[in-house]
């Protein structure tokens, strides 16, 4: 079968957790980066006997909110600040989450472990993606389901990253400015503008449509991929869709 190359290279995995450390903090005040699967889980896949993964759970908004949906729930997650909030915001809302620190290429869990992996935008970050991909169909279970969101390349070239970036900026700041005050405001925009994370955005690697097919359809055959409008109309998503034969 014909290999797919990413349309260029993803930065190494220690780049990549130094970027989401250092936005760790302001990282949920970013409107931008509004979490879309949640509601479809909810209503599509959940189940109270099961065990769910949430791999590259970030802050962990998606795993927490997930509370009560599932009967275990796990998190990973190479960048450990964003881990670290991820860890707050579990105890503050009382939802117990194991949360671990592992690149989603090696995950150590045991074979067939999960009934239910999820990977919400994290898939165009993966340097191996492929290795990734075979990993998390490893863990889980057969009769067990994927869920794999991701920002499809179309609407996210050129420089609308950056545009995108002082957007979510100015919002998350003037948001921040009435909720918690001048100094978070100041430095949600400069977390958001700094010259790393402006080298995060412009080195983004989205996935086209067909990138995203021949590479999730290589390793979950039968899977189904279907594209959706994102919020406003400025992205648009794949989603994955599979389930681990019997
Ligand atoms: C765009 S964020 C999405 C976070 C979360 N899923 C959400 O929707 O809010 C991507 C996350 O993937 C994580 N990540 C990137 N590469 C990873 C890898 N190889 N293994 C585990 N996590 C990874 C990053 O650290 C970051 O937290």
């Amino acid at each position: 079968m014909k290999d797919v190359e990413p349309r260029r290279a993803r930065p190494p995995i220690e780049q990549i957790a130094h970027e989401f450390d250092l936005v760790a903090p302001i990282y949920d005040r970013l409107p931008l980066a509004a979490n879309s699967s949640t509601r479809f889980v909810r209503y599509r896949l959940s189940n109270r006997r099961w065990s769910a993964l949430d791999v590259g759970c970030g802050t962990g908004r998606t795993v927490c909110s997930l509370k009560g949906e599932f009967k275990h729930l796990f998190g990973v997650d190479v960048a450990a600040k964003m881990l670290a909030v991820a860890k707050k915001r579990c105890l503050r809302r009382r939802v117990p989450v194991r949360l671990a620190r592992m690149d989603t290429c090696a995950l150590g869990f045991g074979d067939e472990t999960f009934d239910f992996v999820l990977l919400h935008t994290v898939l165009h970050h993966l340097e191996a993606a492929d290795l990734a991909l075979v990993e998390v169909r490893r863990v889980i279970r057969r009769g067990g389901r994927l869920l794999i969101v991701d920002i499809l390349a179309e609407k996210v070239t050129g420089h609308a990253p950056i545009v995108a970036a002082y957007l979510a900026g100015a919002l998350g700041a003037g948001k921040t400015l009435f909720t918690e005050g001048f100094e978070s405001a100041r430095s949600t925009w400069h977390a958001a503008t700094s010259s790393e994370w402006l080298a995060h955005q412009r080195g983004e690697c989205f996935l086209d449509e067909r990138d995203f097919r021949a590479q999730c359809s290589r390793v979950f055959p039968g899977a189904s991929i279907s594209k959706r409008a994102g919020e406003f109309g400025l992205t648009s998503f794949v989603v994955v869709e599979w389930e681990k034969p019997a």
